[in-house]
């Protein structure tokens, strides 16, 4: 059987991790990236490490035109859509652009896929729809909270648009959401990992650019939260576990195995932990120092959430394996590649 799959964003951090897992699994991959947050580099790294040498289609998924010349030049069976502007404090200032980009090409993508008979996709959700949770460790079946900016409201948008859509086209489309926690790390290799522009909003890049002294001191949002420490607490996944679960993901999909033509999965640890537990793993892991001050909360911050991943371990048969020391490690080495640090 034809195993392509159509990975948009595919040269993103988690598409470009997911490619190369998609690719050893022995799936056929197109990415079709719009660069607009990536590089083409990112692309030569998954070729470097597959040994392959997958296409790299760039063009915008808004543009229905483009896209529907992929479909018609490739016979993909599966799509993995990861495109979309993910920057939560930018989606505040700039809605419309949150909204046009992240809706209006997931809309291209189902229409395309419902014109071109391809029936697989998984969906890059979002922890960001539980908002604060009122229950801890949150399942599945945590109600979802209003979004508290743009950008989670695309995603919420975006999981209603995929269910409304199988509602009225059960045959013809099967949907895997996977709800993603922290994503952290880089490919074990340090040929491809994240690649922020500007100041890193996240904390992880933060981490590494201050340990790599781009930055000066780390900033800890809060020290006066309700947790053990004082610190914000967040489930950190590891990208190649995270990409792995899309791999789960696509054969459970493509051998029939879904329970329902909608689903809804948590990709995360399982476990908790504080920013400055982070740090702290951080320093033992790779044996340097990162300055660090606490300072006041950062708007729009929840105090702690982690996720229940015992159903998609169980449904997927996926679990995350690396620790978080090798991450924060694979982390490091590559913000040392990126800056040419010995
Ligand atoms: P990323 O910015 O590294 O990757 C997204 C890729 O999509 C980029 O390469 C960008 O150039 C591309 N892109 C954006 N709009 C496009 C368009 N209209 N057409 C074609 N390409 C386009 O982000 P990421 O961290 O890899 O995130 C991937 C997905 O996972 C996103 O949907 C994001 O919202 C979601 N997500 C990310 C996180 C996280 O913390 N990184 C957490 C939960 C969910
Ligand atoms: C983690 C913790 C910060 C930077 C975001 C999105 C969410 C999802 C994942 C896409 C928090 C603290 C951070 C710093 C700090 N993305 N921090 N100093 O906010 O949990 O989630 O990415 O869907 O929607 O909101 O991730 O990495 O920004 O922060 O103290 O310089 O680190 O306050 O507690 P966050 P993050």
């Amino acid at each position: 059987m034809k195993k392509s799959v159509l990975v948009t964003g595919g040269a993103g951090f988690i598409g470009s991790h997911t490619a190369v897992e998609l690719i050893e699994a022995g799936y056929d991959v197109v990415i079709a990236d719009n660069l607009s947050n990536s590089e083409a580099a990112a692309v030569e790294g998954v070729r470097k490490i597959t040994g392959t040498n997958v296409p790299l289609e760039v063009a915008d998924c808004c543009d229905r035109e483009a896209m529907d010349a992929l479909f018609r030049k490739y016979a993909f069976d599966s799509v993995i859509h990861f495109a979309a502007s993910k920057a939560v404090g930018e989606s505040v200032e700039k809605p419309l652009l949150y909204y046009r980009n992240n809706i209006l090409s997931l809309v291209n993508i189902l229409e395309l896929m419902l014109k071109h008979g391809v029936k697989n996709i998984v969906f890059s959700s979002s922890c960001t729809v539980y908002g604060e949770p009122d229950k801890l460790p949150v399942t599945e079946r945590t109600p979802r909270k209003k979004a508290n900016s743009p950008y989670g409201n695309t995603k919420q948008i975006a999981e209603d648009i995929l269910k409304d859509t199988t509602i009225a086209h059960p045959d013809a489309l099967r949907v895997i959401a996977l709800r993603y926690f922290n994503p952290i790390g880089a490919h074990p290799s340090a040929l491809i990992g994240e690649l922020p522009k500007g100041v890193p909003g996240n904390l992880v890049p933060y981490i590494t650019q201050t340990a790599a002294s781009l930055r000066e001191c780390l900033s800890i949002f809060g020290g006066d939260y309700d947790t053990p420490d004082g610190s914000a607490i967040r489930d950190y996944i590891d990208v190649t576990d995270l990409a792995k679960a899309h791999v789960a993901a696509m054969s459970r999909m493509r051998e029939g195995k879904s329970r329902s033509v909608y689903e809804i999965f948590n990709i995360g640890t399982g476990k908790g932990l504080s920013v400055l537990e982070l740090v702290d793993k951080f320093e033992r892991a790779t044996g340097v120092k990162v300055p660090h001050k606490i300072v006041g909360r950062r708007a729009g911050d929840i105090e702690k959430i982690w996720a229940d991943t015992s159903y998609a371990n169980r449904e997927l048969g996926w679990k995350a394996e690396k620790t978080t020391e090798e991450t924060l490690a694979s982390a490091w080495a590559w913000e040392k590649r990126l800056r040419s640090i010995e």
